[in-house]
């Protein structure tokens, strides 16, 4: 069989990462989070979190801790990102669903709950940005442990789907 990853390139590769999760993702969501290991420097302030690390910290190479929240750095690198989330086994992670490609299946298979995002989300600009932009492509919310997976599946933000160990069956919420 040939190498399914092989035509792929990695869309938003090399675009700005300074766009932040809109406030409704984490008042649908409903929880605290202990960590979010990539942030801006300054902390973006409608995340209910209580530690975060920046690109000058590097997230990506720090220990983490608690329930993590992650909308990670774009392109190739997000496989990175949620390999280290699916190894540390508690947090929620708002990425790209991209089910084309191969972190996706490296690792959404072991999550427990995927909400797919219904419609577009409108993230909220950094520095440097000029206005609120539609994402240009869908979302999905990754979560990893049993508290993760049932805020995300009340969450009424799209159809989730929670993985088999998890419940008894595979569900739709
Ligand atoms: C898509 S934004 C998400 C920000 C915020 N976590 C949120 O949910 O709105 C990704 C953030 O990761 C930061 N970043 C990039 N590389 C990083 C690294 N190696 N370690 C930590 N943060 C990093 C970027 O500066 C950017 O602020």
């Amino acid at each position: 069989m040939t190498d399914p990853w092989r035509k792929l390139h990695a869309p938003n590769e090399g675009a700005t990462n300074e766009w932040y999760t809109p406030p409704h993702v984490f008042e649908a969501l409903g929880v605290e989070f202990s960590l979010d290991p990539c942030s801006p420097p300054e902390g973006v302030p409608w995340i209910p979190v209580k530690t975060w690390m920046s690109e000058a910290d590097d997230g990506l190479s720090q220990r983490w801790f608690g329930r993590v929240w992650m909308n990670p750095p774009y392109g190739r690198v997000t496989g990175k990102w949620m390999h280290k989330l699916r190894d540390h086994g508690n947090g929620i992670a708002l990425v790209f669903a991209r089910t084309d490609v191969k972190w996706w299946h490296e690792t959404v298979r072991d999550a427990d709950a995927v909400c797919l995002v219904a419609g577009r989300l409108t993230f909220v600009p950094g520095d440097g940005q000029k206005a609120p932009g539609n994402s240009g492509a869908p979302s999905a919310l990754v979560a990893y442990g049993a508290d993760n997976a049932e805020a995300v599946a009340q969450s009424g933000l799209g159809m989730t789907l929670v993985h088999k160990s998890s419940e008894e069956s595979t569900s739709v919420a």
